[in-house]
């Protein structure tokens, strides 16, 4: 089917040949028709676009260098305690960050149920250089680059299934996310694996080999980036009311709840991926991949715990700091082809994997320093609900200048939807009807 006739069977099928529907799904669409074409050719069955916010967030000082900071995510508040944090600690020195490590894993699956694993270790120790030498047209091109596949080495799983085997490639990928050179690699590693053993003087019960999957881990526990930013207590002033000393205590007391109650630890680290998956998103990243690595990284001490942790150190200096796996890319996927991925890059100076490593994970930490903050002072929803009274004044199909009237008006009142309305009927002259405006 046409993109055309997409539309027109599902209007008829799911929305009574609604006119409107077509109408909408139509007015999303790019005026530039190449432009559209690239979006419509991105995924399949496309038919019309979906829009996400992108904000910045200025003001991020990563080791001594300015950044500006995109962000496309849906929820209010997040730039502005992303951007409210990152100025905090611009004064205070900036976030110092640093990529420890930057190795890929993947694996090839397989069960082999021969004589015995020695036979088969043996048999790959001396066969080992065919692996990589059979991959050398596929590494090529990365390692011109700087990267390719590090080493390949066979581990026995026969502990957790019987005849369950992997080959376990380690990859450099440089400025790329690689999952597409990863999985090409393996499964030419696959095919030597097959080959090599059948065509091998083995006993023929020990040539036999079942493929089960080649897939690279987005479990990335060699790929970690570390953001830190740290201050005399002294100068955590965060408010009139609040003393340096008995914020730094309550913060870390908070970090210590996040890193002992996975229910706490949980939001505490969703809080941190609003600010990791924005930036992740607004720069063409995986961020699905990048949201489960961080998952499965905040369980390795098999208890899901806090991403970010914090101390004062016994000369008084408050540190707060976030470790996290992540495998970014700047070249390849969608980085050079959606226009506003491109824009997104140039804003930032056009960074190389590593260098948006360290912003993404910087951004994480100013999100959670943000958000922790307001929860153990002024709590989330006043700095919240006052991003939130824009989605309802929108909702209500109020005009910009009774928008600014109502906001006006709640500078110094508490936000909450059935308040907003009341203003808002009281400023038109209606009734407050709570009900029907809400389903508004
Ligand atoms: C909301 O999207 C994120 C927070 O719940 C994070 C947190 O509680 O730390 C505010």
């Amino acid at each position: 089917m046409s993109k055309q006739a997409k539309i027109e069977w599902l209007v008829n099928a799911f929305f009574n040949g609604d006119p409107s529907v077509v109408e909408n799904l139509e007015s999303y669409w790019h005026n530039d028709q190449a432009i559209q074409k690239l979006h419509d050719e991105f995924i399949e069955n496309t038919i019309t676009n979906f829009y996400v916010p992108l904000g910045v967030a200025p003001n991020f000082k990563i080791n001594g260098k300015m950044y500006c900071v995109p962000m496309a995510i849906e929820e209010s508040s997040v730039v502005a305690a992303a951007a409210k944090s990152a100025g905090f600690w611009k004064d205070r020195g900036g976030f110092k960050a640093t990529v420890i490590d930057t190795c890929k894993i993947g694996h090839v699956h397989f069960f082999w149920n021969g004589s015995n694993p020695k036979v088969l270790y043996e048999w790959f120790e001396k066969n080992k250089a065919v692996f990589t030498e059979q991959t050398k047209v596929l590494t090529a091109n990365m390692e011109a680059r700087g990267g390719g596949m590090k080493s390949v080495k066979l581990i026995n799983k026969n502990h957790l299934e019987e005849g369950y085997f992997q080959l376990e490639a380690r990859f450099e990928t440089v400025d790329a996310m690689g999952a597409n050179f990863i999985n090409s690699c393996l499964e030419q590693l696959s095919k030597t694996l097959e080959t090599e053993l059948s065509g091998s003087d083995l006993a023929d019960c020990d040539k036999e080999v079942e493929i089960v999957m080649c897939i690279l881990s987005n479990y990335t526990p060699e790929c970690i980036v570390k953001v830190e930013v740290s201050c005399p207590v002294d100068e955590l002033t965060i408010g009139e009311n609040v003393e340096p000393i008995d914020f730094a205590e309550k913060f870390i007391r908070a970090i210590r709840i996040a890193n002992i109650e996975p229910y706490r630890a949980t939001t505490h680290n969703k809080g941190i991926m609003n600010g990791i998956d924005s930036v992740a998103l607004a720069t063409g990243n995986d961020f699905r991949a990048i949201e489960a690595c961080a998952h499965a990284y905040a369980s390795r001490d098999g208890q899901y715990k806090s991403l970010t942790n914090a101390t004062i150190d016994s000369d008084n200096t408050f540190r707060f700091w976030i470790e996290v796996p992540m495998a970014l890319g700047t070249v390849g996927g969608i980085t050079k082809l959606h226009p506003t991925v491109k824009f997104c890059h140039e804003l930032l100076g056009r960074p190389g994997a590593e260098e948006l490593m360290m912003i993404v994970a910087a951004t994480g930490l100013a999100q959670n320093f943000g958000a922790v903050r307001s929860l153990v002072t002024t709590g989330i929803q006043k700095g919240h609900m006052k991003m939130h009274l824009l989605n309802i004044l929108n909702q209500l199909e109020a005009t910009d200048q009774e928008k600014e009237i109502i906001r006006k008006e709640f500078e110094t009142k508490t936000v909450s939807h059935k308040a907003v309305v009341d203003a808002f009927c009281s400023l038109r002259g209606i009734k407050s009807d709570h009900k029907t405006l809400k389903g508004k």
